[in-house]
């Protein structure tokens, strides 16, 4: 059984999908911690009460990125991660800090990578006029919003969406998309060996692809 750390800052509606798939009785990971930079994150609330091992660590209690991160390798190494989520987490990670997790820090985006990293990417998706967007589970690479793909969900984009309304769908697509991708990493299934690509070594199983009911 694999453990994995979440990182919040927020709401934390990923992390609660995350916690909850954990408790299935076919689940490959448990659930070590959550923690979050921002100690009034709501997620943070949700997480303990719902008996889950929970901190924040205040990024603007350290004297700067590499004390913060010294600290959550450390808290995360104590807490026995295998793996660690970003799950609307709202700091940059440093180079260092992602090549220490390579291959096992994911994180989800609500575009389809690599269309439309960094803030925003709802509204830059209606901004570009596309009709089909959605939500990416891929590995952290050292630049924003990269890294290898791990699975995707693609939702429409309606005439005359709002930012509110199409964030409200791909929010829904992302909550059943990121514990399947989780679980196929902890499971062996999806790999970062270093290249480009992530590896899939079968794609029996959950799929890593999803398409809306059209
Ligand atoms: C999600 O849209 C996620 O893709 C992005 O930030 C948002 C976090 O929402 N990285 P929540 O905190 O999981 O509710």
């Amino acid at each position: 059984m694999k453990q994995v750390a979440i990182l919040i800052s927020g709401r934390g509606s990923n992390m609660e999908a995350l916690c909850q798939a954990a408790q299935k009785v076919d689940s490959a990971y448990q659930v070590c911690r959550v923690l979050s930079n921002r100690p009034d994150a709501k997620g943070l609330q949700w997480a303990s009460g719902h008996g889950f091992s929970t901190r924040a660590v205040d990024h603007r209690k350290f004297a700067g990125k590499a004390e913060f991160e010294a600290e959550l390798d450390d808290d995360l190494n104590a807490a026995g991660a295998d793996y660690v989520c970003l799950a609307g987490f709202m700091r940059l990670l440093s180079a260092n800090f992602v090549q220490k997790w390579r291959g096992r820090l994911l994180n989800i985006h609500p575009s389809l990578l690599p269309s439309f990293p960094g803030l925003a990417p709802q509204q830059q998706a209606l901004d570009a006029g596309v009709r089909i967007s959605g939500c990416t589970v891929h590995f952290v690479s050292e630049e924003t919003d990269a890294g290898p793909i791990i699975a995707q969900t693609a939702v429409p984009v309606l005439p005359h969406d709002s930012e509110e309304a199409l964030s409200q769908r791909i929010l829904t697509a992302e909550h059943r998309t990121y514990a399947p991708a989780l679980g196929a990493v902890c499971a062996g299934r999806v790999s970062w060996a270093g290249g480009p690509k992530a590896v899939i070594s079968d794609e029996a199983g959950e799929p890593l692809y999803h398409y809306p009911d059209l």
